[in-house]
């Protein structure tokens, strides 16, 4: 096996960071090996802002529910789906664009998603720890207007990085054979395996939070898809002209 399963393999989101700075070019570079991800029909819809105005983060903070590490990480980058770009471009040649179809949005999110990932492997290849921040998209109008973000833009994920100054276990995945098919989706055997993962899960709990969490895969499934959430997102997506349909 190659020696990059391993440092794959050895992903945790950090939380906590030291003082120690990021240099300016490690952060570009970062972001640069991070576009070279794959994008569909080469569209790069891709718009990275770095954040660095304490006022802005302590507004993102707050968003985000007040997660400290928005405020205290030493780089804070926002991952944007970018549309914008694409009609600049189409009217440069003379087209005009046919915006707020699923599929432009299905895309956007996932070169977005694609190129932040690569950004992470290349960051965490440095020594850098990161966090990705999904809770923006508390608010995500705030954070739309703080970024100046033009229409057909939306912020996808905020990301924390810098040097860890926490070492918390990997976090165990779902067993591969429930998430790796053969040929169709066989599941008949899928509750067991579930069962055996969230006996692993409690465990991982109990340790890393000296025995105050108690819960498991399921558990906390059950609390995050059990109730509607975000249902903004919907409308905040139409208006920012990615209508869905
Ligand atoms: C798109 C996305 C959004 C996330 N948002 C948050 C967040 O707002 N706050 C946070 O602390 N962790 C966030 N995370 C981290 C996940 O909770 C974490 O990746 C997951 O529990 C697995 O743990 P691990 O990264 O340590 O393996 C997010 C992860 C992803 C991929």
């Amino acid at each position: 096996m190659h020696e990059i399963h391993q440092l794959l393999r050895s992903h945790r989101s950090i939380r906590q960071f030291t003082d120690k700075p990021v240099s300016d070019e490690l952060v570009a570079d970062i972001v640069k090996t991070g576009l070279t991800a794959a994008t569909s029909s080469n569209l790069q819809a891709t718009t990275v802002i770095r954040v660095r105005d304490e006022k802005t983060r302590g507004v993102i903070s707050e968003v985000g529910g007040g997660q400290t590490q928005i405020v205290d990480a030493p780089v804070f980058i926002v991952w944007c789906a970018d549309l914008h770009r694409t009609r600049l471009a189409c009217e440069m040649a003379g087209g005009s664009m046919t915006s707020g179809m699923t599929e432009q949005f299905i895309i956007a999110t996932v070169d977005v998603s694609l190129a932040a990932q690569n950004a992470v492997i290349a960051a965490e290849a440095e020594g850098l720890g990161i966090c990705y921040i999904g809770a923006i998209r508390n608010d995500p109008q705030v954070v739309t207007d703080l970024l100046e973000l033009p229409d057909d833009v939306y912020p996808v994920f905020g990301m924390c990085l810098g040097y860890p100054d926490q070492d918390p276990e990997v976090k165990p995945r779902l067993p591969l054979d429930v998430v790796f098919k053969e040929e169709r989706y066989e599941d008949g055997r899928d509750q067991d395996r579930i069962a055996s993962y969230d006996e692993e899960m409690r465990q991982y709990y109990r340790t890393r939070t000296g025995g105050t969490k108690e819960s498991s895969w399921s558990e906390e499934m059950a609390g995050l898809v059990g109730g509607e959430r975000r249902p903004h997102m919907r409308e905040f997506l139409a208006r920012r002209g990615f209508e869905l349909r």
